[in-house]
């Protein structure tokens, strides 16, 4: 009688506690669920006991940091996270008969997941990151994350660069299922998003988002309609390396020509500061080929700007030359009429200096003297010659000075009115430029930056 009675009360025994055992582990909920490597049913249809309801699957992006801009390639790369939310209507359980389970983690792979795909998203797929694991709710909800470096394609619009604010569309949409089988919604709302990537952010580089803006729509195409859920990303450039590196120096450079104007003619500086000037301008020009590509839609302001500024250098290049040349007409005129001048003069001299000797000796006067002159003769000569030269010079520097101030060369003037009217003309044309391009261009930044 005993033996059974004990064999009973451990059979009592056990079965209370296997049945708890098996209530509070994995186990028996993944018996209960049928959720089994081999159920392969679970991961093959779309999760619905009817197959008209619709799948709405909720997902969330936040982004983490604007990694790079690409403007030559027109694309962004930025590093976001996605979490998605569905319901599977044959996955829930009841917690308080688990001990109150209340998530479960199970592999990826056992599951149907959306084939949610981003429409802009050029990447390599090794940038992807799936969490291996889905969480599965009570009420069957799964959630499933994931980390991605994505490179999107976006047209950048550079017209005011680099003043530009740039908005990039992320596009979630399932290229299998149409809109009235699964649906995209979010969670979160536009002013929530963008305050938490704010927070969340840790790189953007030269970029500084702006906000995040959600339109989930219907989009419909040849009958076959697709929900689309499109996140708007607004960054704006941090323009002042730009300023400092670019556009400072360029201006600077067009006020340095400006300024050449006072720099005197005849000492031929001039020209060879202008061309030097245009040179660094040329050199600037081709670091921007560097960083904008060749959109031919609108030329970008800056680019203007730079063509601008270097065809006003490129012209007062010119009008110096012509300057030059005028000026230079003119001093070989006078060149020639001096040097026609001092020959004469030097014939002059030399029959004079020839007859002197003759004289002397005709007078007869003053014999000592004129031996003690024979016997000095060398360094009379000498001494003679040496005041000749100087008288010479003395006689061209008044005569060239007194043509300079009484008889400006008729090319000189010419050259003279031509620097003034195009000073004039290239100041006034610097001015109106300086003013438009600061309208157009700087002030509607401000004026964005404002809002
Ligand atoms: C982004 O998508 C929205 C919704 O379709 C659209 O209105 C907007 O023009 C798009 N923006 C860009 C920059 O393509």
């Amino acid at each position: 009688m005993s033996a059974p009675r004990t064999l009973a009360f451990l059979a009592l025994i056990a079965g209370i506690s296997s049945s708890q055992t098996s209530d509070c582990s994995y186990l028996s909920l993944l018996n209960n669920l049928t959720l089994a490597p081999t159920n392969e049913l679970l991961t093959i249809m779309r999760p619905v006991r009817n197959w008209t309801n619709p799948s709405l699957v909720q997902l969330d992006m936040v982004m983490y940091g604007i990694l790079d801009v690409d403007e030559k390639a027109q694309t962004v790369t930025s590093h976001i996270w996605t979490q998605m939310f569905w319901r599977n209507e044959f996955l829930t359980w009841n917690p308080s008969d688990f001990c109150g389970i209340n998530v479960l983690v199970i592999p990826r792979s056992m599951l149907w997941i959306p084939d949610i795909t981003i429409l802009e998203d050029t990447s390599d797929t090794g940038s992807v990151q799936d969490s291996p694991l889905v969480s599965l709710y009570p009420n069957g909800l799964v959630s499933t994350s994931k980390h991605q470096v994505l490179t999107s394609t976006c047209h950048l619009n550079l017209f005011q660069f680099p003043f530009d604010t740039q908005q990039c569309n992320i596009t979630f949409v399932s290229f299998n299922y149409e809109a009235d089988t699964v649906k995209l919604g979010t969670g979160s709302t536009s002013t929530n998003l963008t305050s938490l990537s704010e927070q969340l952010m840790v790189t953007q580089g030269e970029w500084q988002l702006k906000n995040i803006e959600i339109f989930n729509y219907t989009f419909i195409k040849d009958n076959i309609s697709r929900s689309k859920l499109a996140y708007m990303v607004s960054i704006k450039r941090k323009p002042m390396l730009y300023v400092a590196i670019f556009i400072v120096p360029l201006f600077y450079l067009l006020v340095l020509d400006l300024a050449s104007f006072c720099i005197n003619e005849s000492s031929g500086e001039k020209l060879s500061f202008k061309v030097t000037i245009l040179l660094s301008i040329s050199v600037l020009l081709l670091i921007l080929k560097d960083m904008l590509p060749s959109t031919e839609e609108k030329l970008p302001l800056i680019a203007t700007y730079c063509t601008v500024i270097f065809a006003l250098v490129g012209v007062s290049v010119l009008e110096a030359m012509v300057v030059s040349f005028l000026i230079g007409l003119d001093g070989y005129s006078g060149k020639e009429a001096q040097s026609s001048g001092n020959t004469h003069m030097d014939i002059q001299l030399e029959a004079t200096y020839h007859k002197e000797p003759a004289t002397y000796e005709e007078q007869g006067i003053a014999k000592p003297e004129k031996r003690h002159l024979a016997m000095d003769w060398p360094s009379g000569l000498n001494l003679l010659r040496q005041i000749l030269e100087e008288v010479k010079a003395a006689r061209q520097e008044a005569g060239r000075q007194g043509k300079g101030e009484l008889k400006p060369g008729r090319y000189k003037r010419l050259a003279q009115i031509i620097d003034y009217v195009f000073f004039a003309l290239y100041f006034l044309t610097v001015a109106s430029f300086s003013v438009c391009m600061y309208i157009v261009w700087i002030q509607g930044y401000f004026r964005n930056s404002g809002n």
